[in-house]
């Protein structure tokens, strides 16, 4: 099992982190990290035993530093399900935040968009998910909006923080799948039909940890395509991350605007 005290050490010995923000950057969305200044880098692959990531478009490494005055850790680039990891390693950068003393995590992600009126460019702000993976032992999907995951407070900031900068920004429900390989039109007609959103291959595990922790979050999706059958777009990781830098300007304003007001 992996320790997280001695992790958070670590962070703590080389970047004095007291803050009490984090934040998850998905898939080519690393912009705000440009933002941060008396920054201290620490790759995933200098932690010794920490899980590193193979993903495209994720960086691997965690950014510690003030962001407008604000104390802050990133963490760019996340582990996947899919890429073998076990939950408890998916969720081990959540434990280390906690142990650092963070009592408010923004996770961020690219997704796949269920609604025509929410296209491409678009961001989501989470009021709800599903889990959508048929593991064994997971229960039939079904929507959750408890403020424990989807914390009210940060979901408000959110939306004023949108409005100031006249984004178009809905609100909706993340349905988590276990990819690699993205849905079929058919899955993505079931989901759309049980109330989902948009759709991606991780941050549930991440925001059910930090709930047991007591950390408050909030998750916004970047919407980088439309999700397979809502449009006759092309679905590939290539059009994601390319995507995802497109928008990545207007996030990191967006994310940037929520930390200001926290
Ligand atoms: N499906 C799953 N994951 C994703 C998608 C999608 O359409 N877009 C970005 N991540």
């Amino acid at each position: 099992m992996i320790n997280t005290q001695r992790i958070a050490e670590i962070i703590i010995d080389k970047s004095n982190f007291n803050g009490k923000i984090a934040v998850i950057l998905g898939s080519g969305l690393s912009r705000i990290s440009d933002k941060i200044i008396k920054k201290t880098t620490i790759p995933y692959s200098s932690i010794p035993n920490y899980p590193i990531t193979n993903i495209k478009g994720h960086a691997g490494e965690f950014v510690i530093g003030e962001l407008n005055g604000t104390s802050i850790i990133v963490a760019k680039g996340r582990m996947h399900y899919y890429e073998g990891y076990s939950l408890d390693l998916v969720t081990a950068p959540i434990r280390v935040l906690s142990k650092l003393g963070v009592k408010y995590l923004i996770i961020t992600n690219s997704a796949g968009s269920l609604k025509i009126e929410n296209p491409p460019g678009n961001f989501m702000i989470a009021d709800s998910h599903m889990d959508f993976t048929f593991r064994e032992n997971a229960k039939d999907p079904m929507i959750y909006y408890d403020s424990i995951f989807h914390d009210h407070g940060l979901i408000a900031i959110a939306k004023s923080a949108s409005n100031d900068l006249k984004l178009n920004t809905c609100t909706g429900c993340y349905c988590w799948t276990l990819g690699p390989s993205y849905e079929t039109p058919a899955e993505i007609q079931d989901m759309a039909r049980l109330g989902g959103g948009a759709v991606g291959m991780s941050t549930v595990p991440e925001m059910k940890t930090s709930a047991e922790l007591g950390i408050k979050t909030l998750t916004i999706s970047c919407l980088t395509n439309y999700a397979a059958g809502i449009s006759t777009m092309p679905l590939t990781h290539d059009e994601v991350v390319s995507n995802a830098g497109k928008f990545d300007k207007e996030f990191s304003e967006l994310l940037e605007k929520v930390i200001l007001k926290i």
